[in-house]
């Protein structure tokens, strides 16, 4: 493992935990080798749901929503653990469940049991522009190791988001890599969902996940599921989740800002914007995915 910097033009860092060709979040545990051996030996447990995601692509609420999907409850979790390559692994083992495992990690690294098709996965993806946008508001508002130092401007910011390698590598890769997967592993229940989908028609993206886990709810549950999980709802009952707000530097829960499509076209200047549809072409030309910019 070595400790990498990603340093910006105005001389911000941010800093990763590089191993086995991904650049890991500083705050993962220990030399992250002992974290992801962990992880690959997680033991499975009946009715367990994988969920990944890219930061910043809407983990938390598909998490919300495959956990009611689950429990057959239209109740939030009290979600007592973190993604699992930030999560002492002996607690999730420990755990009964039932259990929506989340995390972003590559698909060479997730749990042996659900590279062997033993549990429905899902995938959340999100256009890479409100991305950015999220993980910049986000990067700014925590106090986390590797974090908390930086203070670069979105200009800066954005440039090394689109041009350099940080946090679990790129949106590119981590899209593709996950594409590439489900391509590779036909066997494996791999649904795929974009939060712009989401979005724009929860309700049919509940009843979609619910198919894809085989569990049988009626439509009124699943009208409760969607109402809870919009975003003004769902980010109101978590405005003051203990685990999230401690995360944050002013209190705040980090994880909920405006939960919505575009919000990029207020950031990117008319030059970011540009540079982007450019690289964007080149990029995307390898990555089978409609992604919507706008609703
Ligand atoms: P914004 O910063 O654009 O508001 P993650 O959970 O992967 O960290 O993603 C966080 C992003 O998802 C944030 O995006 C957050 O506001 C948004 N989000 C959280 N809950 C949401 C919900 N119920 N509906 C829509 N967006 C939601």
């Amino acid at each position: 493992m070595e400790i990498l910097q990603t340093e910006d033009r105005g001389g911000e860092v941010i800093i990763d935990k590089y191993y086995d060709g991904i650049r890991f979040p500083a705050n993962i545990p220990g030399n992250v080798k002992d974290q992801l051996v962990s992880v690959k030996n997680l033991k499975h447990t009946k009715g367990d749901v994988f969920l990944d995601t890219f930061p910043k692509t809407g983990t938390h609420w598909a998490y919300e929503i495959l956990y009611m999907l689950q429990t057959g409850k239209a109740e939030y979790s009290s979600d007592p653990f973190m993604c699992l390559e930030f999560q002492a692994t002996d607690r999730l083992d420990a755990f009964e469940g039932p259990r929506v495992l989340k995390s972003h990690l590559y698909p060479q690294h997730i749990p042996k049991f659900v590279e062997d098709g033993k549990c429905k996965v899902v995938y959340i993806y999100r256009n890479p522009k409100d991305t950015a946008v999220s993980l910049y508001s986000f990067i700014k508002r925590v106090n986390v190791n590797g974090l908390k130092g930086y203070n670069g401007t979105w200009e800066h910011f954005f440039e090394i988001f689109a041009t350099k390698p940080m946090h679990y590598n790129s949106w590119f890769e981590h899209v593709k890599a996950w594409l590439d997967f489900k391509k590779e592993n036909a066997e494996i229940p791999i649904l795929m969902v974009s939060y712009e989908d989401m979005k724009k028609d929860l309700r049919s993206c509940v009843k979609k996940m619910a198919e894809h886990l085989d569990v049988k709810r009626n439509p009124e549950f699943l009208d409760e599921v969607a109402n809870k999980c919009q975003f003004n709802v769902m980010s109101k009952a978590q405005r003051s989740n203990v685990k999230e707000t401690t995360l944050s530097k002013d209190g705040s829960n980090p994880f909920y800002r405006k939960g919505g499509v575009g919000d990029w076209k207020n950031w990117l200047t008319v030059a970011q914007n540009e540079m982007y549809d450019a690289m964007l072409q080149e990029k995307m030309a390898d990555i089978d995915l409609e992604i919507k910019y706008t609703l």
